[in-house]
């Protein structure tokens, strides 16, 4: 039985540049079931990372309906996406996004700070798994590649979140360390049955999924 995590129903994103309106999303219809692991590909420009910023709740759509676990958020205000976003959604991206000046484990609590829970225990049992134990207090431009996006999926299972959305999470990693780090993605699906939508460029790395989705003008092809 599908058993729906989030449903985009007809979404449609365009950017206004100085009046004039350019559509970058055209009507996404897209159901994400608990357990999934999607990736999105698709030509640059596409529109994949302002899907995965609306699904992300980063960014609101102009129009359509977007249901996370039943409840229609396309209209929530920017606190209660904030909410959403770290209460139930876990972010990696191509270049890390870690804070330059804090440490690997303040950097990992961060999403605990916005809950109001610090969970020094949790990241402490994060940074573990992930074989970052001897970084702890190290910052990121002391650590490799392969070990800041270690950092960031430490940072991006704090709160335990339903759904991981990653955005060319091996994008800025040599093929080597990028498929160590989706050794570890494919875990967090498998293991710890995280729902996964992960966009990228790499045909190889989208067949880790069990489903890949195609982005094109802004459609879903
Ligand atoms: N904030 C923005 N303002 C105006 N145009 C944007 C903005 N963000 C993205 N775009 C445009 O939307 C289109 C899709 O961008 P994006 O979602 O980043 O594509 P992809 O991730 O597939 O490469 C591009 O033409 C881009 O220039
Ligand atoms: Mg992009």
């Amino acid at each position: 039985m599908s058993n729906p995590l989030l449903q985009l129903k007809d979404i449609r994103k365009s950017y206004e540049i100085s009046g004039t309106l350019y559509p970058v999303l055209q009507g996404i219809d897209l159901q994400i079931n608990r357990g999934d692991f999607i990736a999105l590909m698709g030509p640059s420009g596409s529109g994949k990372s302002t899907l995965l910023n609306i699904i992300g709740c980063l960014d609101t759509p102009t129009s359509g309906q977007y249901l996370f676990d039943s409840t229609d958020v396309s209209r929530f205000s920017s606190s209660k996406l904030a909410e959403i976003r770290n209460r139930n959604l876990g972010f990696i991206f191509q270049n890390f996004n870690l804070i330059p000046n804090l440490s690997v484990l303040e950097n990992v609590l961060l999403p605990g700070f916005y809950l109001g829970q610090e969970n020094i225990s949790k990241a402490h049992e994060l940074l573990n798994l992930l074989g970052l134990d001897q970084k702890l207090n190290r910052r990121p431009n002391e650590l490799s590649g392969g070990q800041r996006q270690r950092v960031a999926i430490a940072r991006s299972l704090l709160n335990n979140p339903d759904l991981i959305l990653a955005d060319e999470p091996t994008g800025a990693l040599d093929s080597k360390t990028g498929q160590e780090i989706m050794n570890i993605i494919v875990q967090l699906n498998q293991k710890d049955k995280k729902t996964i939508l992960m966009v990228t460029h790499d045909r190889n790395i989208a067949k880790m999924a069990h489903r890949i989705i195609n982005l094109s003008d802004g459609k879903i092809t």
